[in-house]
Order: C-alpha cells, then structure tokens, then sequence
C-alpha cells in the first residue's frame, strides 16, 4: 500500500498587513523587508478566527476534493505550533468540527517542519495499513505569538492552515519515501520561553514579553541554508531518484534569500522550486501546504510529476518527503449536490456535538443529583 494525496485545501484570513502597514507599527520598511525577506504581506486572524477555525476550513476543502466523507477518516493530524490550547488538541476540536466520528486526532509539534513530520508519519501508517484515509493540517495564528513591537520578527510570520487528504492505494505514485531529523542542541535559536511548564504563565512572565516568540535570526538562517539542499538530495537519493528528476520542490516558505541559496546549492533552474512567501509570509508549519494548494491552481504539478516537500524549524528539525503525484489535474469540479451534501453534514456534525455535550451535562447533573440524595440520606 501506498499513501497518495488524494485532496487539498487551504485557508488564510482575509484581513491583509503589508509593509507600509507595519513600518507604521514598528521602526521598518518596506524596501527593508522585501530585500532581506522577499515578503510584502501577510493575512493576520482577526480577533475570531482561531488555528481550529482556519484548520477546519482548510480540511473541509480538502475532503471535498477527495469527494471523502468525514466518517471515514481514520485519522487526524494537525501540526501547529500555536494550537487553541495546550490541551485538548486542535486536532480534537478539528475532529468534532467535521463530525469525522471514527478518526483518531492529535497535534504535533515540529515547529514550521510539522506538516512534513504529519506526512510522513500519516503516510507510514497508511503504507503499514493499520489506516486507510488521513488528513493532514498544517495551521498557525503566529500573529498571536509574535512581539509586534519587535522588528526582527514582527516582519516575518503570517497566519493560515493547509490540509491534505492521505488515502492508501495499491496504485504506483504517492509518498514515495522521507526523511526526518532535529537538533535539539539549537532549541535556543527559536523559541516560545513561557507559557510551557518550565515557566507557567504569571504576572512577571507576561510583563517581560516570555510569551513572544524569541528568534536567532542569522543562526536559524545558516541552518536552512545548509539542511534544506541536503534534506531534498538524501530523500531523492531514498527513492533512488536524482535531481534530474524532479518537477518542482516546495520549501517551507521562510526567507526568499534561503530559497535562492537552497536553489543555487543544489544547482537546478529557479523554476523548479515554488515560492509564493511574498504574499503569505512564513505561516510555519501552514507554509508547505498552502504553498502546494496554490501551485496545483497555478498549474506547476501535473499527474506523475516528481515533487519534494521539504522544511525545517523550530527544535531545530527539518524534513522532505518526495511524492510521485498520481491523481489526475485539475480536479474535477464539486457538484451543486455535493457542496449541499457537505454542507448537510457539517450541520449535522455541530447537531450532534451539541445534543453530546448537552447529554453529558444532563448526566452530570444526575449524578449530581443522585450523590446529593445520598448524602441528605446518610446526614439523616
Ligand atoms: N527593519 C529594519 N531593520 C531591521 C529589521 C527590520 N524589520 N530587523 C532587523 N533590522 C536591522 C537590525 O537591527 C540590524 O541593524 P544593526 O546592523 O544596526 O544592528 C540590521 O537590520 C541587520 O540585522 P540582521 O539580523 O543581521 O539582518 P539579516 O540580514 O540577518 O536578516 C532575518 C534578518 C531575520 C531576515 C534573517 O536573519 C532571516 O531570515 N533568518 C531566518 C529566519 C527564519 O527563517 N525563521 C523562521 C525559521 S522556521
């Protein structure tokens, strides 16, 4: 059995932060940013709209691509670094959203490289055949992590979700092989300090900012620029493929100047890696996917093109995978009937959580009840 991407979504707020916004915020500017980053906007979440929200929007566009239903996935990853909360998962919140009753769900954390770790360990479960049908989110709401009075990271980070749907196969094609790696050792280069267990939430954290994200910019820089060629050659060579193979390389979207060195590294033409960073920003571990969904609309993937996703981050971690893409291009288009379908489950989907949530509060209530009895019994 082989994993192969059988649909695709994405999803990124409508409110839009260029440049000249941000140089009114912080000491910046435009011409700064484009030239160091490559990056002229970003979408920011507004104030409802939450790494769920975004990652629900994104899996449901997925699904339906798939012409999958919700009740028969088997599994639900969602890779964020900022998820609604540390516990429950954003995965659960995203499982009980689609109404995907059989699925089991968690997040995973592998800083921006997440969504490439999700696919592979979603893809080596399909290929064992202990699941037949994953989906995959990649989701961030960086904007709420980020210092905005801090330049050298306010410019950098975006929000969004991406997802992919993963469905087993005997058909040649799909995840063809990955490579996963971390270093550990560089856990200071990119980091949340507070807020985790080491350092509760508390007036004194809050106060002096541990809750935004800290970055060392030149060291995380070196790294990319060093592990991003080698990722892509050491998961070609697993699928004992080469270079000369390849379509296109969808880096995680970080720094325009780390993908041209990436692309110089490795010595092939600039068409053959994707990058659309200018309007997105680095939106982590959404990066990869969104950028997927959009080169699929820009017509830059064909059936049985040879692609490597490939990313690193926080941790530090870094990832690829090489996929043989083998379902047919574009898509066909979802009918009237499906799209009222959809709707007509998603409906149901939030029904049923609530008539579950409502039950659970009766039965709380009766047991409640019961233990009040008792112990009026027993004072008597
Ligand atoms: N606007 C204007 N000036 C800025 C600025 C901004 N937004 N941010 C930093 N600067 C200034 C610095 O203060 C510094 O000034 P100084 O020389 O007077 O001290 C100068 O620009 C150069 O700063 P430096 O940090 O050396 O810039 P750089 O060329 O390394 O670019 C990054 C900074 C962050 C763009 C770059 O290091 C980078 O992209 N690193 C990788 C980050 C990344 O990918 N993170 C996510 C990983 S998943």
């Amino acid at each position: 059995m082989r994993a192969h991407i059988t649909g695709w979504g994405r999803f990124v707020p409508a409110r839009v932060l260029t440049n000249d916004d941000l140089a009114q915020i912080v000491d910046t500017s435009d011409e700064w940013i484009h030239t160091r980053t490559g990056i002229d906007e970003r979408h920011i979440a507004s104030d409802d709209e939450t790494t769920s929200s975004m990652a629900l929007q994104a899996a449901r566009q997925a699904l339906g691509v798939a012409a999958l239903k919700p009740s028969q996935l088997d599994l639900i990853v969602v890779a964020t670094a900022t998820p609604d909360y540390l516990f429950p998962s954003t995965a659960c919140l995203v499982q009980d959203a689609l109404g995907a009753s059989r699925a089991a769900a968690f997040d995973l954390a592998a800083g921006c490289t997440g969504f490439v770790y999700g696919l592979s360990m979603a893809a080596d479960l399909i290929s064992s055949e202990a699941y037949e049908n994953a989906l995959v989110i990649g989701a961030e709401t960086l904007s709420r992590i980020v210092d905005w009075s801090d330049r050298a990271t306010c410019v950098l980070f975006g929000d969004g979700a991406g997802a992919v749907v993963l469905q087993a196969s005997g058909a040649d094609g799909g995840v063809l092989s990955t490579v996963l790696g971390s270093d550990g050792s560089g856990a200071n280069l990119l980091c949340l300090p507070a807020g985790g267990s080491r350092e509760p939430a508390s007036h004194h954290s809050v106060a002096e900012g541990r809750h935004y994200l800290t970055m060392r910019g030149r060291e995380v820089f070196r790294f990319a620029v060093r592990i991003l060629p080698a990722a892509t050659r050491r998961v070609l060579e697993r699928a004992g493929l080469t270079l000369a193979d390849l379509k296109l390389i969808i880096p995680h979207q970080a720094n325009q100047r780390i993908i041209e060195a990436a692309t110089r590294s490795l010595g092939v033409p600039p068409e053959v890696v994707f990058s659309n960073l200018e309007r997105y920003g680095n939106t982590s571990a959404a990066s990869i996917p969104i950028a997927l969904c959009e080169a699929i609309e820009k017509e830059r993937i064909t059936q049985n093109d040879l692609l490597v996703c490939v990313g690193f981050g926080a941790g530090l971690t870094w990832g690829a995978t090489a996929i043989r893409w083998s379902v047919p291009l574009p898509p066909q288009p979802i009918s009237p009937w499906r799209r009222i379908g959809q709707r007509l489950r998603y409906l149901y989907a939030a029904a049923r959580s609530l008539i579950r949530r409502w039950l659970r509060w009766l039965l709380a209530r009766g047991t409640n009840w019961q233990d009040t009895d008792r112990h009026t019994s027993h004072d008597e």
